[in-house]
């Protein structure tokens, strides 16, 4: 019986030695020590022995039983620790990498001065509107008091797609294109693209950007209009801002002005943004000509109002200090990268 215990245990012992994986230590375990297990089953033979014998073998039994244990205890905590190596090894992390750089979009200027704009005419009551870039000359010019032959047409060269279509050339066309599906009172702006044929230099675009705004009401005077055109100047480029209205022409508006606000580089003195003048022309306004409210079947002898049509290009060009307004449209990327 004695020869037969050794044997076992040399047997798991050998065994757990040549163990793979865990899947073998559990086997072997089994095999040996588990209730049916063969060292197990030693112990049940011992009913055959003297009385005298049996603590001796039982003995035996047990310390080959407790061998067996630790020899696979061993095996398994020697196994945990190569995998948890091989774990480890595989995982490692270079922390001296350099790391991803993970780049995310953002606003271009002209968005970002517009969206400032859009925020400043909500806060005082405008809706925003939209209108087509595609115009007939109907709304682009006729019912803006401007027909046919009309000297100032040439104020503004016009491309033109078809007989009478035409990309506008001003947002002035959603003026009436507003008054034709509302009625007053009326408060809206109009941001888009507008289109001239200009040659391109460092100040021109044939594709550049107005805001138009209206407000049509029952007595709206020339006082309405400064008021709302001094605060907006002031919200976008500081309450120190002196803001100047010049005499001007426009055939939709009568009267007319032209607004320009103290250059907000050199205060006034003149400088190379404000091209010495001390001055810069942001906007062009006035209150709606009589004819170009009868023409949208509103009756001037009841409402008046005003209109106005800002340069978003100008002040996107002036705010951060752009040199050239090609770069608004040519996409570089080392230029985009710096708002
Ligand atoms: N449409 C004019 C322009 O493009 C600007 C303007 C708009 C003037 C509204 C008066 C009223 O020059």
């Amino acid at each position: 019986m004695k020869q037969q215990l050794e044997q076992i245990k040399t047997a798991a012992l050998e065994a757990i030695e040549a163990a793979q994986n865990s899947a073998d230590c559990e086997n072997i375990r089994v095999k040996y020590l588990g209730k049916k297990g063969e060292l197990t089953a030693i112990l049940k033979m011992m009913g055959g022995l003297s009385p005298e014998e049996r603590p001796i073998m039982g003995q035996l039994v047990n310390t080959a039983k407790a061998e067996v244990d630790a020899a696979l205890g061993a095996k398994v905590n020697e196994m945990n620790a190569k995998a948890t190596e091989l774990k480890l090894q595989q995982e490692t992390i270079d922390i001296t990498m350099p790391a991803k750089v993970s780049k995310t979009g953002k606003l271009h200027p002209l968005n970002t001065v517009l969206g400032d704009m859009i925020d400043i005419f909500q806060s005082m009551g405008f809706d925003v509107v939209d209108g087509p870039e595609v115009e007939t000359d109907h709304y682009n010019f006729e019912c803006l008091n401007v027909p046919q032959d009309h000297p100032a047409r040439d104020m503004q060269d016009t491309f033109y797609l078809a007989e009478n279509i035409l990309l506008r050339t001003q947002t002035s066309a959603a003026q009436i294109r507003t008054m034709e599906t509302r009625k007053p009172p009326i408060r809206v702006i109009c941001p888009g693209r507008v289109f001239r044929a200009d040659e391109v230099d460092a100040t021109h675009s044939p594709v550049f950007h107005q805001i138009e705004g209206l407000v049509v009401d029952k007595g709206i005077t020339m006082c309405d209009l400064k008021g709302v055109l001094e605060q907006f100047a002031h919200e976008i480029y500081g309450p120190d801002t002196k803001v100047k209205f010049r005499p001007s022409f426009f055939p939709f508006t009568e009267p007319s002005v032209e607004v320009d606000v103290s250059c907000s580089e050199c205060g006034g003195k003149g400088c190379r943004v404000c091209k010495g003048a001390g001055w810069i022309e942001i906007l062009g306004a006035g209150m709606v000509h009589p004819n170009v409210l009868r023409s949208c079947g509103i009756d001037p002898e009841e409402y008046s109002g005003f209109a106005f049509g800002i340069g978003l290009d100008r002040l996107t060009t002036t705010r951060y200090k752009i040199s050239d307004i090609r770069l608004l449209f040519e996409n570089d990327k080392r230029f985009l990268d710096q708002f």
